[in-house]
């Protein structure tokens, strides 16, 4: 299976990519993984203009010319994705954000549907949890399912043998959970997968307001439009049932956040 992994520290050989490189060990003691190396450092990432058109219109809007359509190409290959970065002042760095932002579009229409993702950082000590949490939404906003987070502390000097312990448990144990993630993606056949009601409920909230304002966002609208759900997927019909009664409640308290008058 093919892991694409992409290192948003400035530093080639860091503490970063270290624990990347140790992650790696770890799965191929589980599987065949085949693992390629993405330096968000060694690519060209214009920074976003901020015009929305990837979000309103479509990725094809966008005025940027850069490596974004390539990273792409090289995630659509790769069956699982290990997102790394370096915690800088509380949060992912600046490479990492950048990167993120110039993928704002898969916020509203998610193209990672059924591959698997671990999110990595590694910190002197503050700022993991956070870094881990924001890294986490971002991936299950584009559709991976995350099974791994993996906060490494690192310091500047050398480390005990009771933290390199640690880290290694870390370690292990995601890579555990990654590996198994990424094995049940072969028993997990188009049309029984079992979507759960938080997820369907995601994915109802954008269609409802994709139809709610489609002149103003007619990619979210095209992209859901006839749609069942992101990929072929099984929903019970509770979760049909309950899902409509609460995005009844949803968009009666959201009542204002719609367009409002075009003259007014
Ligand atoms: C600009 C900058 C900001 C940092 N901010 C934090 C921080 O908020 N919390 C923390 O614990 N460590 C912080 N660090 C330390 C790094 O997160 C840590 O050394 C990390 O392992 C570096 O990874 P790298 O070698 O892959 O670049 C910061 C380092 C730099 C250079």
């Amino acid at each position: 299976m093919k892991i694409l992994t992409i290192i948003g520290s400035p530093r080639k050989n860091g503490n970063s990519y270290q624990a990347a490189k140790k992650l790696e060990e770890e799965m191929k003691r589980k599987g065949n993984y085949e693992f390629e190396y993405l330096f968000l450092k060694d690519t060209h990432l214009e920074s976003c203009k901020g015009c929305f058109n990837c979000v309103s219109k479509g990725i094809d809007y966008c005025p940027l010319k850069d490596d974004r359509e390539m990273i792409q190409n090289k995630m659509e290959k790769a069956d699982g994705l290990v997102m790394v970065s370096p915690v800088y002042v509380l949060t992912v760095s600046a490479l990492m954000k950048n990167f993120i932002d110039r993928l704002a579009y898969l916020c509203h229409r998610p193209e990672y549907h059924g591959k698997k993702a671990l999110v990595l950082c590694t910190t002197g000590g503050i700022g993991a949890k956070e870094t881990l949490k924001y890294m986490e939404m971002i991936a299950e906003a584009w559709g991976y399912k995350v099974n791994g987070k993996i906060g490494i502390t690192t310091a500047p000097w050398p480390a005990t043998e009771g933290l390199k312990n640690k880290n290694n448990k870390k370690l292990q144990q995601s890579a555990q959970k990654f590996d198994k993630s990424l094995k049940s993606m072969e028993k997990e056949k188009p049309g029984k997968i079992k979507v759960g009601i938080k997820d369907y409920m995601g994915f109802r909230i954008f269609q409802t307001v994709s139809e709610n304002v489609k002149d103003y966002m007619p990619a979210d609208y095209q992209f859901y439009h006839g749609k069942e759900y992101y990929q072929t997927a099984r929903i019970g019909i509770l979760t049909k049932a309950l899902t409509a009664v609460l995005l009844k409640v949803i968009f009666f308290m959201m009542r204002d956040m719609g367009p409002g008058d075009k003259d007014s």
